[in-house]
């Protein structure tokens, strides 16, 4: 079933609907303020078993809880005492905190961890579900395991279907990438968002560290970690220089490919080969997340051989387009023409 609700002022009856399918242990696509989740009754195990049959995700891979209060994410978690109040400030807001679970929460929430990860979401749907249904509610981002996030609730529809009982279509999510994710026991983001590095210096008075993904680890700190992800089924290549350099290179490539890029850079390519897809303008980087997960999933719909990726800066949400990014391009960064060459010939292009 699909429901239609206004993002900024939810209509009480269809929440209840959806709210209802929550608490009979069904599947709710629901929007966040970052991305479309995939809600299920938190303290149902069989209901968070459905999320992971949905989305084919593994099952050694967490949820992340979605909460409306800190009381409520006290009952699922053990919140240090010093992070209390600052997390009672900064909440709602995008930014998941990893915590000491408590036994209430089934195994199949959590992927039998000792710990679990805890949000309140700035959306006015999200919020008023989750105080509709009474109960926290499990939801990782609503799309096939490895593919983008939704940000919109059409590719829901496409993706998933019928294996949702409720879809709620409340508009476009406001960032575009997923929520920080933060362990506040070692203090470090596992996962960097739109709520940056700079703001947690802020709001919690020190510097947290940033994890950087060692390679070939069989047991990384954050299940997730450890996945492909964010790929399309096409080739994506990251290039690492200065736009003017891609310019130059794009414009005398013999191929049929793709740009993701800024619109400046897109300006600057006049090549008939090169299929332009914009992210917006470059010193906006706010408009730049929130278009990046629609371009890498359009790029399979295009006749095209690969797809080449500009560069950001990292300042700010920059850090999470650039993670993000990073794993779409599976690792494939190059920084002249010999080394595209040779990234086209490995892939067998
Ligand atoms: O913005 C978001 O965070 C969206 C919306 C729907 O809230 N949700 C989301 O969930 O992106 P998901 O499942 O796609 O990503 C959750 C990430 C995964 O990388 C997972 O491994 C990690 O959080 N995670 C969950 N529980 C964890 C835990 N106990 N310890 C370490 N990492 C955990
Ligand atoms: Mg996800």
């Amino acid at each position: 079933m699909l429901l239609k609700i206004n993002p900024l002022k939810p209509e009480s009856k269809l929440i209840k609907i959806a709210a209802d399918a929550i608490k009979s242990g069904e599947l709710v696509a629901f929007p966040t303020e970052t991305v479309y989740g995939l809600g299920a009754d938190a303290l149902n195990e069989a209901a968070c078993s459905k999320i992971f049959a949905a989305k084919g995700r593994p099952q050694d891979n967490p949820l992340i809880v979605h909460v409306d209060s800190i009381k409520m994410a006290e009952s699922i978690g053990e919140i240090p005492k010093e992070y209390r109040q600052i997390l009672n400030e900064i909440w709602p807001s995008p930014i998941t905190v990893i915590i000491k679970k408590r036994p209430i929460l089934p195994d199949s929430a959590t992927a039998s961890l000792d710990t679990v990860a805890v949000r309140i979401p700035a959306h006015p749907i999200a919020l008023a579900l989750i105080k509709e249904a009474n109960t926290p509610i499990a939801a990782p981002s609503a799309n096939l395991s490895g593919k983008p996030s939704p940000t919109e609730a059409k590719t829901i529809i496409e993706e998933l279907g019928e294996k949702v009982a409720v879809i709620i279509d409340g508009g476009p999510t406001f960032f575009g990438l997923e929520s920080t994710v933060i362990d506040l026991d070692s203090f470090t983001i596992l996962r960097p968002g739109p709520f940056t590095p700079e703001e947690i210096a802020k709001k919690f008075g020190k510097n947290p560290k940033v994890y950087v993904a060692p390679k070939n680890v069989q047991k990384p700190i954050s299940p997730g970690l450890k996945y492909r992800h964010y790929a399309p089924d096409k080739s994506l290549f990251l290039f690492s220089g200065k736009p003017t350099e891609l310019a130059k290179i794009s414009n005398g490539l013999d191929k049929n490919f793709c740009i993701i890029g800024s619109n400046e850079l897109c300006d600057s390519i006049y090549n008939k080969r090169a299929l332009k897809i914009r992210l917006g303008a470059r010193d906006n980087s706010y408009e730049i997340a929130k278009n990046l997960f629609s371009a890498i999933r359009s790029v399979d719909k295009y006749e095209i051989e690969f797809g080449i990726c500009e560069t950001f800066s990292d300042n700010g949400i920059g850090l999470a387009i650039m993670n993000r990014l990073g794993k779409a391009c599976g690792g494939n960064a190059f920084s002249n023409i010999d080394q595209l060459k040779k990234l086209i010939k490995i892939n067998h292009i």
